[in-house]
């Protein structure tokens, strides 16, 4: 019979394990968000756009406002952000990039994984 005891040391192992699996599926996912932000054929948003807490890329964009503090904004408000700027700023000179399909949805929410641990406020 299980008791008490070996009942909670299982939950306690389930729950590091989810955590360890949350953890490392996240590191994957911002990776994948820096590469999409800084490859020219994919996002190609360091062109426009410095971004704090990153010192290993290019600061030089500044057609777009410097990214920071990123962590303080809904996830959902950033992903429409990059799937379609003309939403919220209709002459954004930003492009609509999710929208035209030139990068997928599973790349915008890499590049919001990305963005939100980067920039977080210090
Ligand atoms: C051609 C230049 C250009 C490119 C390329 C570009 N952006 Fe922008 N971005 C802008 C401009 C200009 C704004 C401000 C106007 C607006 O909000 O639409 C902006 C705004 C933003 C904002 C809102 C910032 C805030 O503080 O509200 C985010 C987030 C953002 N861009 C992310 C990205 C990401 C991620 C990419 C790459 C997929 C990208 N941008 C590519 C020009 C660009």
């Amino acid at each position: 019979m299980i008791n008490a005891k070996k009942l909670l040391v299982l939950a306690i192992a389930g729950m590091l394990g989810a955590t360890i699996a949350n953890a490392t599926g996240n590191e994957a996912l911002i990776k994948e968000g820096r590469k999409v932000f800084t490859t020219k054929k994919l996002g190609n948003c360091l062109a426009c756009h410095a971004v704090q807490g990153d010192a290993g890329i290019p600061q030089t964009g500044d057609i777009g406002p410097k990214l920071a503090n990123l962590d303080t904004y809904p996830k959902e408000y950033l992903f429409n952000k990059i799937w379609n700027p003309n939403k919220t700023v209709p002459d954004s000179v930003m492009p609509p990039m999710g929208k035209s399909h030139k990068i997928t949805r599973h790349q915008v929410d890499a590049l919001v994984a990305y963005l939100q641990a980067t920039t977080k406020a210090k």
